[in-house]
């Protein structure tokens, strides 16, 4: 049986096949299918972006998906960039733009209020019907500049709690160990297998 990681973005999909690699399924990028549609994640939810992109692509390759939506909450933000995280400095935003608005934000905040927490939500949908969906979260703090130069996004200025290193200075192993979306791939996982079972 295969299994379609519904997304185009590269650095999720390199995170999301080495966290399922242990599945005995055929874990497949979305980017072998250029047919596939484009789904427009216009959702007000992490949680109804991952079901959308899950359940369309699910159905439209008549195939089992999971789908991740994920983004980062700054408590001194009002909880901004969340949902829009990837579009947070607008029009041809970046990953260094967005890190940059972020910076620019809280220029004036001390270190003790800079809070912030990384969501994931995977869902898992076979055929356009949805299977499940699950949540990782992990509790941080937001840097006054970047560090580090692995991984990806916002991985630059955020210190996980009980770490003085940003996940782009920890290096991939080590996040995938602790970060929002391992631990939302661990409630996944089990979601697939006991859905695989059923067969
Ligand atoms: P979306 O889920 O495709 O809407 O995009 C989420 C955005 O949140 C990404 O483009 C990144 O900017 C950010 N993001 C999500 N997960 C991570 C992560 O693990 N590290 C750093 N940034 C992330």
């Amino acid at each position: 049986m295969r299994l379609i990681v519904a997304t185009r973005n590269r650095d999720k999909l390199k995170e999301i096949k080495t966290l399922l690699k242990d599945l005995p399924l055929k874990v497949i990028s979305l980017n072998n299918f250029s047919s596939a549609p484009e789904v427009r994640e216009n959702g007000r939810t992490l949680e109804s972006n991952a079901i959308k992109k899950a359940v369309q692509i699910s159905k439209f390759l008549k195939t089992l998906a999971v789908a991740d939506d994920s983004g980062l909450e700054i408590e001194a933000l009002g909880n901004k960039p969340g949902v829009y995280s990837a579009r947070f400095s607008g029009k041809g935003a970046t990953y260094k733009s967005n890190n940059e608005k972020v910076l620019r934000l809280l220029q004036d905040i001390p270190l003790s209020k800079r809070k912030a927490c990384f969501r994931c939500v995977i869902a898992v949908a076979d055929k356009g019907k949805l299977i499940g969906a699950a949540e990782g979260k992990i509790k941080g703090r937001i840097t006054q500049r970047p560090l580090g130069n692995t991984g990806f996004g916002y991985d630059p200025i955020f210190i996980p709690n009980g770490y003085k290193k940003t996940f782009a200075q920890l290096g991939i192993n080590r996040k995938n160990k602790i970060s929002h979306r391992s631990k939302a791939l661990v409630k996944a996982k089990k979601v697939i297998e006991e859905y695989v079972l059923t067969f």
